[in-house]
């Protein structure tokens, strides 16, 4: 049988797509699935932002456009990025990408090779890893810890930079946890990466605007130090609920950023040309859907993590960012994966084990609180029942 070169054979999945098509499956056969494993925002996308994509059709933005975005496109990202981290971007090194992943395939694919070694954090986005592993670069976790609050350690995340390093990846707020890296230990580590100037760093940012109780998002754009080698990933999936335009942005320091350009025009080519005149309404227009959206999340962090907490043997942090709780389920005796199966096929439950976002992952659960509040109780109440009545396989 005819099949890819054997690189292939190390990339990995993202787990959370195959859990929406059994979910979704599941519930095209009649089964009553609530769905507390998806990444995406629950609320439509802001009216006005599709009426911008529907007139620059009409307008006849049909066309190719450059290959990192339209100019008033680019220079919307340095409005926002100024007014969310007061730091001035130049539109030139900008890049707009079908979503904000390519912009780590493309600082993954620039600086991993064999001999190269590779920090991201465990748990994390598990795109990370599997493009770590493709290039032949050696993956080194960095662990997130519960009792930690699932923020970076400083300390820890230098005693493994070592110089072989190439690329050292940080998000905060965190997909899976939830957590949020104080801004005095992402100074720490600032501070920690002056020794090694050869590092790159790839900020992915894309929770920006998803804190709680007052926290304020620390870019690491903040650091001039370091500019000269940061990526900062980000994009309008999340922000704005636009998952399915496919719609990111990220900023490249001078030496990275044709790099990118060229990946882009050997790929995609460039993001189709209405999406970004949506992109321009986003962040230009009204604000009060995430406003509203923000508050949603706000609210029902607390309810997970409340419900969580009242489960037998389960215990939950309330989550600082992002729409993710990550409970941690060890007391139960059962394992991650198993249970997140068993849940969804007993019990029409669909949540992510949270191995599938590294090993450090084991013992927990992502929970996703982009469902709303009467479902999210219905989903623990079932949870409640099937942890009562199975014991762990
Ligand atoms: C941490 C993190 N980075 C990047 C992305 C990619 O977002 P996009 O859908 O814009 O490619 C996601 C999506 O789930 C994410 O959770």
């Amino acid at each position: 049988m005819i099949a890819p070169v054997a690189a292939f054979d190390r990339m990995g999945e993202e787990n959370a797509f195959a859990v929406l098509a059994r979910a979704t499956a599941l519930a095209s056969a009649g089964r009553d699935i609530i769905n507390l494993g998806i990444g995406q925002p629950d609320f439509k996308t802001p009216q006005h932002v599709v009426e911008a994509a529907v007139k620059a059709l009409r307008d006849g933005h049909h066309g190719y456009t450059y290959a990192n975005g339209i100019v008033e496109v680019r220079e919307a990202v340095c409005r926002r990025t100024r007014d969310m981290t007061g730091q001035e971007v130049s539109p030139d090194r900008v890049m707009i990408t079908p979503g904000g992943k390519p912009a780590m395939y493309a600082a993954i694919m620039m600086l991993g090779e064999p001999g190269a070694e590779i920090l991201y954090p465990d748990p994390g986005f598990p795109i990370y890893r599997s493009m770590i592993d493709f290039t032949g670069a050696k993956a080194i976790p960095v662990p997130l810890r519960e009792d930690n609050d699932f923020a970076f350690s400083a300390e820890e995340t230098l005693s493994l930079i070592t110089d072989r390093t190439k690329l050292l990846i940080l998000n905060s707020p965190s997909n899976p946890t939830g957590g949020v890296t104080p801004r005095a230990e992402i100074e720490k580590l600032v501070h920690g990466l002056a020794a090694w100037p050869d590092l790159a760093i790839l900020s992915d940012e894309i929770y920006d605007v998803m804190t709680y109780d007052g926290e304020k998002h620390v870019s690491l754009l903040e650091f001039p130090d370091i500019r000269d080698r940061l990526i900062v990933l980000n994009g309008w999936s999340k922000t704005w609920a636009m998952t399915g335009w496919r719609l990111g942005w990220s900023i490249w320091p001078d030496g990275l950023y044709d790099g990118v350009r060229k990946l882009a025009v050997n790929s995609w080519s460039c993001v189709n040309a209405p999406a970004q005149w949506a992109g321009v309404a986003a962040i230009d227009g009204p604000q009060d859907q995430v406003h509203e959206m923000l508050a949603a999340f706000d609210r029902r962090r607390k309810l997970v993590a409340e419900l969580a907490n009242g489960l037998d043997n389960v215990t939950c942090r309330t989550p600082k960012g992002a729409f993710y709780a990550f409970p941690n389920i060890k007391a139960t005796g059962w394992r991650s994966k198993p249970l997140a199966k068993a849940l969804l096929e007993d019990a029409g439950v669909a949540l992510i084990g949270g191995p599938d976002f590294g090993g450090y992952g084991e013992g927990y659960m992502r929970v996703s609180c982009a469902s709303s509040d009467d479902s999210i109780r219905a989903a623990f109440e079932r949870i409640g029942t099937f942890l009562a009545d199975n014991r762990p396989e």
